[in-house]
Parts: C-alpha cells; structure tokens; sequence
C-alpha cells in the first residue's frame, strides 16, 4: 500500500516534469521575476505601434532560435573575433528586429537583473507578436537557459525553401516535430516578407523543360517574375507571403489550395495525404489552425540547450 501511493507519486512527478516540456514551465519566474511577461509585452506593443513587420520579424526569430540548437537564444548573438554568428550567416535576410529584445531584456534587467534568460524573453515576444497581429494566446512555459556558442556555418541545419515533403519531415522529425507540428507552424508564414531569393528557383530555369513551375498559379508567377527578374540586382526585392501579410490568420492555406504560396516547401504540404488534409483542414477554420498552432508553438518552444542567462543578449556572459 505505502509502496504503490510512492510509485504512484513518482510516476506524478515524472509525468509532470516530462508534461512542463523539459523542465520548463509557467511558473518559472514567480518568485523570481513575477512581473516579466507584462514588462516583455511592453516593449513588444511599442515596437509593433511604429512598425508592422515587428511581429513577423520576431516569430521568425524565435523559430530559427530553436532549430538550431534548441531555444537558446544564440540567433540572438553577435559575430565576435573570427567567429561568424548565425545572424550573419546565410539564411540571415529576413532576420530583423533585434533591438526589441534588447529593449526588453534593458526593462528586464532593471527589475530582475540576471534572472529572466534572453531565450525566454524570444519566447515571450514571439508569443506576443502573435497576439498582436490578432492570432491565438497561449502560456509559455519557461526556464530556458542561454548557449555559448553561435555560428553562422550552423544555419545550413535549417528547412530552406526549396524542400520537398520528406525533407520537411526529416527535418521537423530531427527536432521530434510530427507532420501535424510542421503543417501547424508553417502557418507562421501568415505573416512577413520573403526575398526574391526565396523563391526563385520556382520562376526562373525551374527545370530543363519548364522556366517557371507549373504548380505556380501563372498570374502569381508572371507578377513574381516583375518583381523578380531573372537579373535582378535589388538586394532588398521580393514580395509579402500573404495579402493581409501583417494579421495572423488562416489565409495562408488558402493561398496553398489556390496555388499561389511562395515557396516549394508551402506548396509541398500537399504531397502527402496526411499534410493535405490538415492544409484543407486549417483552410477552412482558423479556430482548428490556432489550437493546433498553439499547441504546436509549445512544442517548438520546449526544444532547450542553454547554459547561462546572459546579461547582454548580444554577447555571452
Ligand atoms: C517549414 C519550414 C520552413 C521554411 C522552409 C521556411 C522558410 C522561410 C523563408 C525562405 C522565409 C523568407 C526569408 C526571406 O526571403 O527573407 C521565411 C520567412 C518567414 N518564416 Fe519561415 N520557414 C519555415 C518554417 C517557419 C516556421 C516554423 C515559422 C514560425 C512558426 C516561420 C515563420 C516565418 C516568418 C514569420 C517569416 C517572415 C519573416 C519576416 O518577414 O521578417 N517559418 N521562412
Ligand atoms: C547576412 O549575411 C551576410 C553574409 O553572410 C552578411 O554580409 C550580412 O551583413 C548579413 N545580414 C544581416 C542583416 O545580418
Ligand atoms: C525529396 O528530395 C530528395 C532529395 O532531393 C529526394 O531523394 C526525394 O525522393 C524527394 N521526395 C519527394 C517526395 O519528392
Ligand atoms: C519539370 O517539372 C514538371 C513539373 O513538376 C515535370 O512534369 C517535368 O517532368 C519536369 N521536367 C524535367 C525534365 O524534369
């Protein structure tokens, strides 16, 4: 009697431990730092008031954040002496908005110094970038640690835009991310911008018998192809993913059902059955899209690897 209420005690805790993702959870800072989330939230709210393309910028972040090694916050470092940080490497375009965090991390600070992790402030401020582009709310758990090391030579790990299906599940499934956590969270292309190196591979030379993929709904591909010209030098070219690119909303599986997603990757989550459905399925209800995003988000956000809570986001302790 006395032995089962202990192992069934321990099989509680353990449960729970294993259920908080990690160790994290969301009342990490309680006692610590009991007014962070509203602190965090601040300076998000001020950043998006002046620029829209806050929220897309941060929830990118947050993502390549925790594709390479875990939610650790080295996206957040700055390159130092001879070694390149992720944030200079090559998929690096689109990264932006760093001073928000910094803002943030400076309020943090100043209550709780040394106590709150630039990991869990990324996590925060993506969480509420969602929010106030009008998508779903959710906990964060936190407890996050931040990493030392940050490279650029690193960012190869991450999906490029040019992956089929299988590729997207491996590399999902190398994170312990399923089909339904990679259709989820593509979703976050609801929101920002992509550079015409994103997606050129779909409208110039696609193939030895066709220039431009026939899978591109041609009035999409002949208004990319202005933007984008085969010898275009403008850097900064390209086009917003999503006609209402600044709201979180469901639109972007539509745009995948009427062939005018951006990238091979968007278009490929029809491939599979499985993904298909889902694509159909959050298509037509933005209520199914957002608890599975949610859901998904948490996921992601638990993958961890740190060591330290930084001082400077910027630059290891
Ligand atoms: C499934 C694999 C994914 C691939 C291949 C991919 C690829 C890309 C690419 C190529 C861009 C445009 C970069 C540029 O040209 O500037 C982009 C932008 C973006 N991605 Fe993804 N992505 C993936 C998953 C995700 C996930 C999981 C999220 C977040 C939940 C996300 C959120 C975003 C956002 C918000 C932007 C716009 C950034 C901005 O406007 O500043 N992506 N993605
Ligand atoms: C992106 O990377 C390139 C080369 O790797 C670098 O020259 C550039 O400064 C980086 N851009 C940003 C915004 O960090
Ligand atoms: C995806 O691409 C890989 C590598 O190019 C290839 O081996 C695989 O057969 C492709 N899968 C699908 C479903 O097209
Ligand atoms: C080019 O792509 C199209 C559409 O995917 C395909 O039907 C065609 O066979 C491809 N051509 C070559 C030479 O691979």
């Amino acid at each position: 009697m006395a032995f089962n209420s202990v192992a069934f005690l321990i099989s509680v805790i353990i449960f729970s431990v294993l259920s908080a993702g990690y160790g994290l959870s969301s009342n990490y800072y309680h006692k610590t730092c009991p007014d962070v989330e509203p602190i965090v939230t601040y300076a998000v709210k001020n950043a998006v008031a002046k620029d829209k393309t806050v929220p897309a910028a941060l929830l990118r972040m947050h993502f390549h954040d925790c594709f390479i090694r875990g939610c650790d916050a080295s996206v957040l470092l700055n390159s130092k002496g001879n070694n390149k940080a992720e944030k200079d490497g090559p998929p690096n375009v689109s990264l932006h908005a760093f001073y928000v965090i910094d803002n943030a991390k400076k309020a943090v600070e100043a209550i709780c110094p040394g106590v709150v992790s630039c990991a869990d402030i990324l996590a925060l401020a993506a969480r509420d970038a969602v929010v106030l582009a009008g998508g779903p709310s959710w906990d964060v758990p936190k407890g996050r640690k931040d990493g030392r090391t940050s490279k650029a030579s690193e960012t190869v790990q991450l999906p490029a835009p040019t992956f089929n299906i299988s590729q997207l599940q491996q590399s999902f499934s190398q994170r312990g991310l399923s089909l339904d956590d990679l259709v989820a969270l593509s979703g976050g292309h609801t929101l920002g911008f992509a550079h015409c190196s994103s997606f050129r591979n779909r409208i110039h030379n696609f193939n030895a018998t066709h220039d431009v993929d026939p899978s591109l709904h041609p009035s999409l591909a002949a208004a990319l192809k202005n933007v984008c010209p085969a010898n275009n030098k403008a850097k900064n070219a390209g086009t917003t993913m999503d006609p209402s690119s600044t709201t979180f909303d469901n639109t972007y599986y539509r745009l995948i059902i009427q062939r005018k997603s951006l990238f091979s990757s968007d278009k490929s989550l029809l491939d599979f059955p499985k993904t298909k459905a889902l694509v159909y399925k959050f298509s037509s209800s933005k209520e199914a899209f957002s608890k599975a995003f949610v859901s998904s988000m948490i996921k992601m956000s638990s993958i961890t690897g740190g060591q330290e809570v930084r001082k400077d986001c910027r630059v290891v302790n």
